[in-house]
């Protein structure tokens, strides 16, 4: 008698041989992304970013790499059609067109820097497979560089578009910045973009509070090392936040969703701006309706990080555990809620991933 599956594939062949291609195709190219972090990583795609075709041995040894697994890593990367191949002289060569979105500083951005979140929640597999059952969260020390990543994404995606397309979305606060206010950045992870901030105007006072002891710890040395002394971080949980009437701008960059109580602390920065205040949010821009994001750009990427770190992390926190898809219906709603009475959404060009939030109080 035929199993279950059988009858299925007897009934449509063609579907069913098409999905399990389908199937295939998203199992070896999804090892690829393994390896494209490890490209990053090492900084293999940044050694052969403007050179010749080389051979493993050549490509290794400037970077003391060994070369045999350099040249297994070369092989997935030539059969992943990343790397060009000749076969004759045995040589690797990275084209232009593919380092424009591989390497540091790459003029599409780094897309490696985001390959690195799939090990990384890899990594905790076994972890969430059994929460699976419990139904228990996670904590950040569950993930591997969580902040090293994250301090990377945020150097591209949102410090370097800062001056020129992010702060320009709240219309006058450059000037109120040059001029000198009260600034907080709430869950500010490794402090990049409060310390470009801080840099650009002196005149003004950064305050960062994040969760995490690593990633405070490690603002509070990028802030030392560039001697900027407007800015101080603090490690501290932002539930209950409530310090009120301290700030004129308050940043979130990517730091809402995830937190134990995103309404609380929507409702906290809303009673922390003095009147005239800004709130100014970037979150990730799915809708909250799953149907809605068939098509959003990186939408599986994002319900995977969700289910694998966002969502738990929250949980975790015996938080409220929204995910990255929160939507930005829920977003807005929150807002509202929170008490903003005036609240404008934007989606940047470079960025059709997330969105920002401009929320003016009184
Ligand atoms: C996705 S990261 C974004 C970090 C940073 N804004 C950036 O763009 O790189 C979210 C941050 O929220 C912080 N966070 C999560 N729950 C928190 C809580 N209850 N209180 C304070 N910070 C929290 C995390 O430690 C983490 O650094």
């Amino acid at each position: 008698m035929a199993s279950s599956n059988t009858a299925a594939v007897d009934m449509r062949p063609d579907a069913a041989e098409a999905f399990a291609e389908k199937i295939g195709n998203i199992i070896n190219s999804g090892t690829i992304t393994v390896m494209l972090s490890i490209g990053h990583r090492t900084g293999l795609f940044d050694a052969m970013a403007g050179q010749p075709s080389r051979t493993s041995a050549e490509i290794a040894a400037p970077l003391g790499l060994s070369e045999r697994y350099v040249r297994e890593w070369l092989a997935s990367m030539v059969t992943g059609g990343i790397v060009h191949y000749d076969p004759i002289m045995k040589t690797y060569f990275l084209p232009d067109a593919h380092s424009a979105c591989l390497t540091r500083g790459a003029p599409l951005g780094n897309f490696a820097v985001y390959a690195q979140f799939i090990p990384m929640a890899g990594a905790v597999q076994d972890t969430i497979i059994d929460r699976f059952t419990s139904g228990e969260g996670t904590s950040y020390d569950d993930y591997p560089c969580f902040h090293s990543i994250m301090a990377e994404d945020s150097g591209q995606n949102v410090v370097d578009q800062m001056f020129n397309e992010i702060l320009p979305l709240a219309g006058g606060i450059r000037d109120r910045l040059e001029a000198g206010i009260d600034v907080l950045d709430a869950g500010c992870g490794s402090g990049r973009a409060l310390i470009a901030m801080a840099a650009r105007y002196p005149n003004s006072r950064f305050t960062g509070y994040d969760l995490c002891a690593d990633a405070i710890a490690t603002a509070r040395r990028s802030a030392a090392k560039a001697s900027i002394a407007n800015v101080s971080f603090t490690a501290r949980d932002l539930t209950g936040f409530d310090e009120v009437g301290r700030y004129d701008f308050v940043t979130s960059f990517d730091a809402v969703h995830d937190q134990k109580d995103p309404q609380g602390l929507l409702t906290g920065i809303y009673r922390a701006l003095r009147n005239g205040g800004v709130h100014l949010m970037q979150d990730i821009g799915g809708s909250a309706h799953l149907e809605n994001n068939i098509d959003f750009p990186f939408a599986a990427f994002l319900y995977t990080l969700s289910c694998l770190h966002c969502m738990p992390i929250s949980l975790g926190q015996d938080g409220a555990g929204l995910g990255t898809m929160w939507g930005w219906e829920t977003a807005e709603r929150m807002l509202e809620e929170a008490g903003f009475p005036e609240i404008v959404r934007h989606v940047l060009p470079h960025d059709p991933m997330n969105v920002w939030f401009v929320s003016r109080k009184g």
